[in-house]
């Protein structure tokens, strides 16, 4: 099928450009006070526009202690002064939609912050009140009720459980400021609709749902088997292990999504939403885009994948195959806000960035849609960050290092801090930027036709030019160290060995890095018709 006679809805090939509000581009108040927001986004969706992607998904700019950075909101229906106003907002969408570009919203809806008036007013009440029936509150065990309900562990570590001045105790599966919602409470659906309506109303194309496997927890609340360690196994590349965990995908969440779904089919313009569920297989990811539920799942499996080709094949195939039942199409990502940058998880360096820009054209060319990560077409690194400047939760409660070094602010221009992102000449955004990102500015990429910017806008055009609207089935193999993917009439091959491969004849359409002597070097990747 051409592009012209597409019949898909947007977000079905879409690519994605995630933008972490915080560290984007600050704006506001002139010249900026370190920290991204609202109107910084604005000022530059002409260089997303430019970059070539479909849509941008911002992480949460509601109210918020910033516990989270915005993960704990205490107001879903407000703006945070820190990130601008409404008026922002709509001014926001209305921009983007001019240049063609939709916008997908953050959607916290396992917990809220610890400053939501409804958890104040838990706190306020008694045990036992409809107040505290909105939240996981539970007394405890052993003596006194001293002991946590039950073993479960915080993502962001220590116990789930924190104890209150009359001795119950409330579940937080991330931060304590973070009080997860009790979903069998109706009361918890018609507020999370109203929300949805609320965005919805104001123009917003789709949701991104933050944990979105986590809103049921299994009814008994009985003690986790502790998990095993992953193995891989013999058919396998990829390690597995399933683990016992009564507080993730319980079937029950499903109802949550099949509701959803109906709100927003009852909007006009494909309006959308995005799970991240960190399931534990593909095939349990795939039941969250059933036809009657949400309309995308992150495929975190693509980003977990060691450097191999096997393994790459492995997960094309199989997360393929996982959502053609549901009638939907795969997502891949390699980076987001919450994990190590991927040159730096394949090695770092001029490796990690070649490997980078390979799986990342590789990624290009599969089927679905694509999420990229704001800065890693810039080939940012993960950043060392400084003790004293982190500022992650799980920092302050397990004492490593956290997501802060995927988390700094975007160097735009010049050559020193804040590289153009904002904020006092000579001063350093919320966190703190390298002295050597010089070369890796936007200004300093877009003069340079051999920089992984000007990569990445290549591979956009080629994306739209090759594969727009390519129905056809996809098949990954191996071939020696080489991944191979069928699509369009085009090979996509990536070499993950550490010799050259033979090219296949053809066209080169593009490729990651140079092809010297016409065979494929280790760690680069070209698509051939
Ligand atoms: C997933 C988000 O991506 C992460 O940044 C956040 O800390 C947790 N959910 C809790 O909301």
């Amino acid at each position: 099928m051409s592009g012209a006679e597409r019949s898909h809805p947007w977000w079905y090939d879409a690519v994605v450009y995630q933008v972490y509000v915080r560290s984007f581009a600050d704006a506001m108040p002139a010249p900026g006070d370190g920290i991204g927001d609202l109107p910084g986004i604005t000022s530059r969706l002409p260089y997303l526009r430019e970059l070539g992607v479909d849509a941008l998904w911002i992480t949460p700019f509601y109210t918020s202690p910033q516990k989270d950075h915005g993960y704990d909101v205490a107001d879903y229906t407000d703006v945070d002064p820190l990130f601008g106003t409404l008026d922002d907002i709509d001014r926001l969408l209305e921009t983007a939609h001019g240049l063609g570009l939709r916008v997908i919203v953050d959607l916290v809806p396992n917990h809220t912050s610890d400053q939501h008036a409804w958890f104040r007013a838990a706190l306020a009440a008694a045990p036992g009140s409809k107040e505290r029936a909105r939240y996981i509150f539970r007394p405890g065990r052993g003596k006194d009720g001293a002991e946590p309900p039950n073993n479960w562990d915080s993502i962001f570590g220590g116990p789930a459980w924190t104890r209150v001045p009359d001795g119950e105790w409330y579940l937080h599966l991330f931060d304590t400021s973070q009080p997860d919602l009790d979903w069998r409470n109706p009361e918890v659906g018609d507020m999370f609709e109203g929300v949805l309506r609320f965005w919805l109303d104001r123009g917003v194309d789709g949701f991104r749902v933050d944990v979105a496997h986590g809103l049921y927890k299994e009814a008994s609340l009985r003690d986790q088997v502790r998990p095993k360690k992953a193995k891989k196994s013999a058919e396998s590349m990829v390690e597995r292990v399933l683990n016992d965990e009564p507080m993730w995908d319980q079937p029950e969440v499903h109802d949550v999504y099949r509701r959803w779904r109906e709100v927003l089919d009852s909007y006009p313009g494909d309006r959308m939403a995005v799970a991240e569920a960190w399931t534990q297989t593909a095939a349990s990811m795939a039941m969250f885009i059933r036809p009657d539920e949400l309309h995308q799942a992150f495929n975190f499996g693509w980003l977990g994948t060691p450097w191999s080709a096997e393994a790459f094949a492995e997960v094309v195939n199989d997360s393929i195959a996982a959502v053609a039942a549901a009638a939907s199409a795969p997502t891949w990502v390699l980076s987001n806000h919450d994990v190590e940058r991927h040159p730096t998880r394949y090695g770092g360096g001029p490796v990690g960035l070649a490997r980078g820009r390979a799986a990342t054209l590789a990624m290009l060319a599969l089927p679905g849609s694509a999420y990229l990560y704001q800065g890693e077409e810039l080939g940012l690194e993960q950043v060392d960050v400084p003790p004293e400047a982190r500022q992650d939760p799980s920092w302050f409660r397990t004492g490593k290092p956290g997501r802060d070094g995927c988390r700094v602010p975007l160097p735009w221009s010049g050559d020193a801090p804040p590289y153009g992102f904002g904020g006092p000449a000579g001063t350093q955004p919320w966190i703190p930027q390298p002295a050597d990102w010089a070369p890796l500015t936007v200004a300093a990429q877009d003069a340079d036709p051999d920089s992984t910017l000007a990569f990445y806008k290549r591979a956009l055009t080629a994306r739209r030019e090759v594969f727009a609207g390519a129905d056809e089935e996809t098949v990954a193999h191996v071939d020696g160290d080489v991944l191979v993917v069928r699509r369009a009439g085009v090979s996509v091959v990536l070499n993950a060995g550490t010799y050259p491969a033979a090219l296949p004849e053809g066209e080169v359409l593009i490729s990651s890095g140079p092809l010297p002597g016409g065979v494929l070097p280790p760690d680069t990747a070209a698509w051939i018709r």
